[in-house]
């Protein structure tokens, strides 16, 4: 098993700065964790108002048209990894090595600016679920974005008893983000406070690889045909009486997981006609 410590950036200095732009927010921080995975905070805007779970458009100036010479802003959806309650804004993203946006956004510092479009939306939130006891957040790679948000927000806990957080990934480095942040739950005092003393044991993380050697092989969707992830959790499949879920991965995996849920009965719901459970796209294709 291979052994990754996040790489933080604390002591640098911008290399280059985006034009600055009515929608420009500073970086705080950034830190690596493989050479395909990142997280940053910036700074909020003070107007800015979402709903834990939401994503918005970010990104950075492209390059000049080769003819006009004009700059557009690149842009793509994000998940918020914050909650809604924090001061800052955390993103948890991916690089790809020839990716438009992200070639690019894997190289910023502390200092420099980011494009932060202040329109939040999406499904991933806790008002297009009906009331249950359970709440099931599937995620693959960096689909646990929205989770890193959820798993941080009072209304979470608040609203179920019991919270299972499943992240399924290729290798073993790419869990350090999630597992690192439950980790840290334990010792957050203003979320003890909030929510209230040992509100993270309600939480039952089931971290799984399929790529690399770990404590816990396969796909998710796998192990719970097996019935062998509902053993290991100590819980029964899912019912649409007890159990809510929201889905994020990639899109196969998003299909094969829905069809499951329906098959247990649960149905999907949206922000306007609040179900069972809820789906969003980690990525485009
Ligand atoms: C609703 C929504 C929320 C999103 N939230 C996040 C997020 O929180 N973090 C994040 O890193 N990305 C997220 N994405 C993907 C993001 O919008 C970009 O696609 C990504 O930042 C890569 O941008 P790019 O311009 O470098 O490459 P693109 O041209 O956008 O993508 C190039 C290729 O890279 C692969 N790819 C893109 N994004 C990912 C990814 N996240 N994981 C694995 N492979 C990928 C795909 O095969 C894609 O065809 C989200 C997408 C959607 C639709
Ligand atoms: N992760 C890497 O190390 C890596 C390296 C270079 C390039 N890439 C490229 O980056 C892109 C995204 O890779 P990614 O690893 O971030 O995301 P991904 O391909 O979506 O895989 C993430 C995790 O989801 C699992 N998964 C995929 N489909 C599933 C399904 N239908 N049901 C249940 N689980 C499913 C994968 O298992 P399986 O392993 O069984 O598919 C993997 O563990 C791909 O185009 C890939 O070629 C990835």
């Amino acid at each position: 098993m291979t052994e990754h410590r996040p790489v933080k950036d604390t002591d640098a200095t911008p290399v280059k700065a985006t034009p600055t732009l009515p929608d420009a927010q500073t970086v705080t921080e950034v830190t690596h964790y493989t050479d395909r995975l990142f997280s940053f905070r910036c700074t909020r805007p003070a107007s800015l108002r979402f709903r834990s779970g939401e994503f918005v458009m970010i990104g950075l100036m492209g390059d000049p048209h080769p003819e006009t010479g004009k700059v557009k802003p690149l842009l793509r959806a994000y998940s918020i990894a914050s909650p809604s309650w924090d001061e800052e804004l955390e993103f948890y993203s991916i690089k790809v090595p020839d990716g438009p946006l992200t070639s690019k956004l894997q190289h910023i510092k502390s200092g420099d600016e980011i494009i932060l479009r202040p329109k939040p939306v999406g499904t991933l939130v806790h008002d297009a679920l009906l009331p249950g006891k359970r709440i099931w957040f599937f995620a693959t790679g960096t689909g646990f974005a929205p989770f890193a948000s959820l798993l941080r927000e009072p209304q979470t806990y608040e609203d179920y008893d019991e919270i299972i957080i499943t992240h399924t990934c290729r290798e073993v480095g790419e869990l350090t983000y999630g597992r690192d942040l439950i980790a840290a739950l334990k010792d957050d005092e203003l979320l003890n406070e909030v929510i209230g003393e040992g509100f993270w044991k309600k939480i039952k993380y089931y971290p799984t690889t399929t790529r690399e050697e770990s404590q816990k092989m396969g796909r998710i969707t796998d192990l719970m045909r097996s019935g062998a992830a509902f053993d290991d959790l100590g819980v029964p499949p899912l019912n649409p009486e007890m159990d809510r879920a929201m889905i994020c991965g990639n899109l196969a995996f998003n299909l094969e997981l829905k069809d499951m849920l329906e098959a247990y009965g649960l149905v999907e719901g949206a922000n306007s006609n609040p179900q069972h459970y809820v789906v969003e796209k980690a990525f485009l294709d």
